[in-house]
């Protein structure tokens, strides 16, 4: 695929997930060495687990941020971001709660599951930012009861107000790019079927084919961080 100049679309959105931080050294979910290959879901990632072993649930989340903090953003990374500064119309909108976005300078993430870096409580919602390094036992300022990090679960609901908002610039999008998602978790991956209800130009970088590469007209078959700076210039 020739180089796609972005200043020719009006509305763009890259739709990350964890495949885009995967060679800074985030392990993704699924797949070889995927979280959820070795750590059973159940006992880590849902409301349940951590009602009933807060310390556990929590230490595995202190782990994760301690694996994410070791890393470093990549050129897929920093490119997105600069473009993004070029680009008043560019939004990510992500499935990552890592923080790599950010981290290389992007602004405004539509954090879609949340962030590590957060801790919410699970009856007021009430959010608390956290320190890189920070233990995250804390106990709500309104109820005392320990704050949960701020992600969205196995069988939680997604922010309605931040899902609406990924909507909103998806159906605007004259351009969209999938980047490292597997597309099988819902509802993030029932966006990709709501740009491609549009008109927008539909691209999928991932090294393999997904369960949404149909609604895909162009598929760039390469890692991101090296797909992610050939193809797209200001
Ligand atoms: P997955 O782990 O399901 O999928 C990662 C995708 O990235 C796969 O399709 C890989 O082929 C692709 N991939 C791997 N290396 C890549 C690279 N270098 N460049 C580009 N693509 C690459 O991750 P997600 O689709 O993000 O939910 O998973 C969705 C959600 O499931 C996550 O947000 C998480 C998880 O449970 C929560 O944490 C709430």
């Amino acid at each position: 695929m020739e180089p796609i100049s972005l200043s020719q679309y009006e509305r763009v959105v890259f739709f990350t997930g964890a495949g885009m931080s995967a060679e800074s050294g985030v392990p993704t979910y699924r797949g070889r060495g995927g979280i959820w290959a070795q750590y059973r879901w159940e006992e880590y990632a849902c409301q349940d687990a951590f009602d009933a072993d807060p310390d556990k649930v929590l230490a595995f989340h202190q782990q994760r941020r301690g694996r994410v903090l070791a890393c470093q953003p990549h050129a897929g990374h920093s490119h997105l971001a600069a473009l993004q500064g070029a680009h008043p119309g560019l939004s990510i909108v992500t499935q990552n709660t890592d923080g790599m976005h950010q981290r290389a300078s992007a602004r405004d993430v539509v954090e879609l599951h949340g962030s590590l870096w957060r801790l919410r409580c699970a009856r007021h919602g009430r959010i608390e930012d956290l320190a890189a390094a920070e233990y995250a036992r804390r106990a709500c300022a309104e109820c005392g009861a320990t704050l949960r990090p701020d992600i969205t679960w196995f069988a939680d609901s997604v922010n309605a107000a931040v899902f609406a908002r990924a909507q909103r610039l998806i159906e605007q999008a004259q351009l969209f790019v999938a980047v490292g998602t597997s597309g099988i978790v819902y509802p993030a991956a029932g966006l990709v079927p709501l740009a491609a209800r549009g008109s927008a130009r539909m691209i999928e970088i991932n090294p393999d084919q997904t369960e949404l590469s149909g609604l895909f007209a162009e598929h760039v078959r390469e890692p991101a961080g090296t797909a992610v700076p050939r193809l797209f210039k200001y």
